[in-house]
């Protein structure tokens, strides 16, 4: 199954993807993630990168299909995969459609006060990524990651002025996607309002499994 997690900023799509990886057997491949690694690495990729996305702006739409494009013909995408934070433009999903043929678009449903609760609070571990919350899912020692041992950090781009540009930039570029999908036929709504175990079940009621 070839899955597309779309919504805003903090709306859940990273938590839910960890779960769904476990349920579907399915890489998680995010671009944020990906582009945060180059960050961490310095690579050529991430010094190009770091001042656009801790402004909470998009990377240029070239680079990202590119990087998407490359990574979906690895072997372990060909069965399928969960990609979290691509398409997030038009063009994006143009370019997607040419290279990939998508099942289903996940939008996740959720307000803004929502989005900056758990921005708010957000906290990650540098070496595997995994989300935690100051409130929602608190880590037993605030500093360490208790999956791997890393160290739990706040990530530059939830200030509060990175995210409102998020916000404002989710708007613009990505929300039209919904209808883009829904025309489709690809879209499934889930609400990614209640704790994570419910939407866990919304997500698998909506995709019948
Ligand atoms: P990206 O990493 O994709 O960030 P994002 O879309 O802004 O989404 P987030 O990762 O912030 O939120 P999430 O929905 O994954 O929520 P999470 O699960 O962490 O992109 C970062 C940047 O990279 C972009 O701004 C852009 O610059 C660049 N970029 C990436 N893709 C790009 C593209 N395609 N084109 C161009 N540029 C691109 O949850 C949030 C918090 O809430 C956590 O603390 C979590 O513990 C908590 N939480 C989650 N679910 C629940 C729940 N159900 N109840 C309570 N708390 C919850
Ligand atoms: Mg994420
Ligand atoms: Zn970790």
């Amino acid at each position: 199954m070839k899955l597309i997690f779309l919504g805003p900023p903090g709306a859940g799509k990273g938590t839910l993807a960890a779960k769904a990886v476990d349920i579907l057997k399915l890489p998680h491949i995010s671009t944020g993630a990906i582009f945060r690694s180059a960050i961490a690495a310095q690579s050529t990729l991430g010094l190009k990168v770091k001042a656009v996305i801790d402004a909470g702006k998009l990377v240029d739409d070239a680079a990202t299909i590119e990087l998407v494009k490359e990574r979906l013909a690895q072997a372990d995408a060909q069965a399928g995969y969960i990609l979290d934070g691509f398409p997030r433009t038009i063009p994006q999903a143009e370019a997607l459609s040419a290279f990939s043929s998508v099942d289903k678009v996940v939008n996740f449903d959720i307000p803004d006060s929502s989005v900056l609760e758990r921005l708010g609070g957000r906290r990650v571990c540098r070496k595997c990524g995994a989300n935690y919350h100051i409130v929602f899912n608190k880590p037993k020692n605030e500093k360490v990651c208790p999956a791997c041992g890393g160290e739990i950090y706040t990530r530059d781009d939830d200030r509060e002025e990175a995210v409102q540009k998020r916000l404002e930039v989710y708007r613009a570029q990505t929300a039209p996607l919904i209808d883009y999908y829904r025309k489709k036929g690809l879209l499934v709504d889930v609400d990614a309002r209640p704790l994570v175990d419910e939407v866990v079940g919304n997500f698998k009621k909506a995709l019948g499994l």
